[in-house]
């Protein structure tokens, strides 16, 4: 079996180390070795230079944070775009409808249930209970005001405006609307059961 050792040292190497015929050539070659070694192990100190770490206190500023506050008027790259989608609401289709089921469920299910009747597990364990969307006043509320609940939250509900995006507040609105819709349904509607 071979063992680990046996191994040939790798080509470039040897014709690095034992090329040119002048044994001074050869220094010269093992010199230029560490010193690349050399370079390589100096980019340690990219790691170990003074820095200042996320949440760390800095005396050199106010408060002693490291943290800035965003100077007034900072505007996002993106926040034109923003804006503008939350302004727009898209044409609603399947696919917009699709993607509100899935938003709604991960974001808005553990309180307001799977069918928009205020019954999430969260409320099972104590949480104050939302409105149902089933409510006339919900049912009659235009999609904007769902948009701009999810936006700026509601009473004692808070703002998802930093986890849900503009497109996705209206999808949500749409979703919310089907389930309205699906609420105020009778058994007849379904076909085929009429009359129970
Ligand atoms: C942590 C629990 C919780 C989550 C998650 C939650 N909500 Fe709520 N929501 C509430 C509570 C509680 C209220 C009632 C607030 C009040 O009246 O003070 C409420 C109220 C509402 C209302 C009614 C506003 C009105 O006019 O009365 C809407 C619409 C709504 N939420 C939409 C959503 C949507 C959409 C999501 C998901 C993006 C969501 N909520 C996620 C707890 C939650």
């Amino acid at each position: 079996m071979r063992q680990p050792s046996d191994s040939p040292p790798a080509p470039a190497l040897v014709a690095l180390l034992s090329g040119g015929q002048w044994p001074c050539a050869r220094a010269a070659r093992i010199l230029a070795l560490l010193l690349c070694a050399g370079l390589v192990s100096a980019c340690n100190d990219m790691v170990e230079q003074p820095k200042l770490k996320p949440y760390s206190s800095a005396e050199a500023f106010d408060q002693n944070a490291e943290a800035r506050a965003i100077p007034f008027g900072t505007v996002a790259r993106d926040e034109p775009e923003r804006i503008a989608a939350l302004r727009t609401p898209p044409k609603v289709d399947a696919a917009l409808l699709d993607r509100g089921r899935a938003q709604y469920e991960i974001y808005c299910t553990p309180c307001h249930g799977l069918a928009g009747r205020g019954d999430g597990i969260i409320v099972e364990r104590g949480f104050p209970p939302p409105p149902s969307y089933m409510e006339p006043r919900l049912r009659a509320a235009p999609a904007e005001h769902f948009v701009d609940v999810i936006t700026n939250g509601w009473g004692v509900m808070y703002s998802y405006a930093a986890r849900v995006e503009p497109r996705d507040r209206w999808a949500i609105a749409a979703y919310i609307r089907a389930l309205q819709l699906a609420g105020a349904g009778e058994m007849a509607d379904a076909g085929g059961e009429a009359g129970r």
